[in-house]
């Protein structure tokens, strides 16, 4: 098979890593990639967002499947552009992305569909939204209602920073569109995992669960973050509990959009709280996450080929997914400064030796080749994954593999996964 893998992040990385292991896979592109997906494919300079030229490209170059990476060119439509045009592609319908593209969207649907979800309301005038939120008072989330990057979620500790965030969203215009319309939503308290499924639209075939860092720096301190690192599996998430976050959350989801005529194929990725009254969905992703799939696709024993293949086609209650009992941890390498502002076009050192452990694999994020040199080109660069047989194993081996790696300014959190040790 030929295969196309869209985006250029450390998610990418693993999706063209792990790809490129099945023997289904003949050929493999990825556009725009980066400086380590290009020891696994071939890279094309086409960006995500370019949706006919990679349809140009895909029919040219007659790509049997495309796997998109990234939210936006799925919430504008790349699959449905790709099938009209008679091409094999895994993502959800841009009417299907809405699950992430739209938090009010989501919202109505769970309502509707009796999941339990969070108390809100959707705004359009910031007057209104400052005096619901006046009334509700702080801890309060507020969110701008489109893609805005992952940066227009605010999680307000007190009713000014609240009031700001709706200024940002309304007044300001700070994520354009997106905050045209504000969701302000309850705070919902506990420990947050990840929980995603393959979904061709009617049958689920779950992930292993993981759990990510989003704030900068150690304890949970600073902004947040596209990812600081993660780990799977997630000690908290027993078989039980997650047969509930399926049962209860995500079949309910799944039932509702193929009713109303919106079926969801490809990730649903749903963000969960483990509140006191039982796990609450925080929110859907269309796609994989970053860097949860540099944790969760180790763990994969299936061919994911197989798995994407399946899901693309509707007939996923013909293929299933094994899963390693081994532990696995990622710890993201970021530029000096991230997420605020950094420089790229540093060189790095020790890739070589960071993977001579062979449990260990570096996913390259924001990185750039010159000649046999390999580059910073990004505020997340490097999500350095190991194996384990344990917690604490699986972190020496990470964090043994970063002290390898350097390049100037380079920082990353040194209590990834230790809390899971020996729990
Ligand atoms: N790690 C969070 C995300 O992928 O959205």
């Amino acid at each position: 098979m030929r295969i196309l893998v869209v985006g250029s992040g450390g998610r990418e990385h693993a999706l063209c890593w792990k790809i490129a292991q099945s023997p289904l896979c003949d050929e493999l592109y990825c556009a725009p990639g980066n400086a380590g997906i290009a020891r696994v494919a071939e890279c094309i300079a086409i960006k995500p967002d370019a949706i006919e030229k990679l349809g140009d490209f895909a029919e040219e170059q007659e790509i049997d499947l495309t796997v998109v990476g990234p939210e936006r060119p799925l919430i504008y439509g790349i699959v449905d552009h790709f099938r009209s045009r008679g091409l094999t592609i895994y993502g959800p319908t841009a009417s299907a992305a809405r699950l992430e593209g739209s938090k009010a969207f989501t919202n109505e649907l769970l309502h509707r569909a009796g999941v339990p979800g969070k108390r809100f309301k959707v705004f359009t005038d910031p007057a209104k939204a400052q005096a619901y939120i006046q009334r509700e008072g702080a801890p309060i989330v507020v969110k701008a209602d489109g893609e805005a990057a992952g940066k227009g979620v605010t999680v307000a500790e007190n009713v000014e920073d609240a009031f700001d965030a709706v200024d940002r969203c309304m007044v300001e215009k700070a994520y354009g569109v997106a905050g045209e319309r504000v969701v302000v939503e309850e705070y919902l308290q506990g420990e947050e995992c990840s929980i995603k499924v393959f979904c061709d639209g009617e049958t689920i075939v779950p992930m292993v669960p993981s759990q990510d860092y989003k704030r900068v720096y150690d304890g949970d301190e600073g902004p947040n973050t596209g990812g600081m690192g993660c780990y799977s599996p997630v000690p908290a998430v027993s078989p039980e509990l997650l047969e509930e976050i399926l049962s209860d959350i995500i079949y309910p989801t799944v039932e509702q959009m193929d009713e109303d005529g919106t079926p969801f194929s490809g990730t649903l990725y749903a963000g969960i709280i483990l509140t006191e009254d039982g796990p609450r969905l925080l929110e859907y992703n269309c796609r994989f996450g970053d860097p949860e799939t540099q944790v969760v696709l180790p763990r994969l024993e299936s061919d994911l080929v197989e798995l994407l293949l399946a899901t693309a086609e509707g007939r996923l209650n013909e293929v299933e997914a094994k899963w390693s009992d081994d532990v696995a941890v990622c710890v993201v390498c970021a530029s000096g400064g991230y997420p605020g502002s950094y420089e790229s076009g540093k060189e790095i050192t020790g890739l070589k030796e960071a993977q001579v452990d062979e449990r260990v694999v570096v996913f390259h994020a924001g990185t750039r080749r010159m000649g046999r040199r390999c580059f910073t080109d990004g505020g997340r660069v490097l999500g350095v994954s190991a194996l384990g047989s344990d917690f604490s194993d699986a972190r020496d081996r990470a964090y043994s593999a970063v002290a390898k790696i350097n390049f100037e300014d380079m920082y990353f959190r040194t209590d990834i996964a230790e809390r899971a040790v020996g729990r």
